[in-house]
């Protein structure tokens, strides 16, 4: 149907931030509320795609129709995406994955001694990048949340870790980026075609980006 454009195609989001574990009472995480992927994954929904989330911890309702995978590190999140990436035609990456995790993970709380704690880090596993590497029919999105140099920094992403698609993400502007109902950003498509979006609501932000997959998925 006309509407229902994405009928019978199976897309992939993921949302919200990671979390890197360093005790039984603290952890790294980021600031990520998960609207983003979640508003994705409900207009790919409505567009009658069969969506599954993988989302970290967020306060969101799940969107209605959509089959949810919860995580909490990104450990989790690869293995849960990795796991279905043969079967979709779609892998949108909007979560803010935690690029470190703590080298050592205590099993006991860490208790307080000097006026200076150091934590040692190590690179977590890039997702993204691995999605690139194991690429076969799918169309794969990447998000590039910038504070500068915006649309050459996406670009970078795109072309370093094989996407199809990158939406940068000004997150150092008001109303947009972590946290806020509205967003404003850049979708760049790897034939250089380029779209500049004014700040709009997520869900139509979701609609646009969706937008762009479709063209893509026409190819
Ligand atoms: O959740 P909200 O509050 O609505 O905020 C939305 C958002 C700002 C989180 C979203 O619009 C956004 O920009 N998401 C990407 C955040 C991010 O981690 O960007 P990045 O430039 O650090 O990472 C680039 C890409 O690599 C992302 O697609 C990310 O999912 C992926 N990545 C990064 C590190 C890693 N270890 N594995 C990954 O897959």
């Amino acid at each position: 149907a006309e509407d229902k454009p994405l009928t019978g195609k199976k897309i992939l989001v993921t949302a919200g931030p990671t979390r890197e574990e360093l005790d039984p009472v603290r952890y790294f995480t980021n600031h990520s509320s998960g609207k983003m992927g979640y508003a994705i994954a409900a207009v790919a929904k409505d567009l009658g795609a069969d969506v599954t989330l993988v989302t970290g911890p967020t306060a969101l309702p799940v969107p209605k129709g959509v089959t949810i995978e919860n995580i909490i590190s990104t450990k989790d999140m690869y293995e849960a995406t990795m796991s279905r990436y043969h079967e979709q035609d779609v892998v949108i990456k909007c979560a803010a994955v935690a690029d470190y995790t703590p080298v050592t993970v205590h099993s006991n709380k860490f208790k307080k001694k000097n006026d200076i704690w150091t934590i040692e880090m190590k690179k977590t596993i890039d997702i993204l990048q691995s999605l690139g590497e194991k690429k076969e029919h799918q169309v794969l999105v990447g998000f590039a949340a910038e504070t500068e140099n915006l649309e050459s920094y996406a670009k970078d992403k795109m072309v370093r870790k094989n996407l199809d698609m990158v939406v940068g993400n000004d997150v150092s502007k008001e109303g947009s980026g972590f946290g806020s109902d509205t967003n404003e950003i850049i979708i760049i498509k790897k034939d250089g075609s380029k779209k500049v979006l004014p700040i709009l609501s997520k869900e139509r932000a979701a609609h646009e980006i969706l937008i762009e997959v479709m063209e893509l998925m026409k190819r």
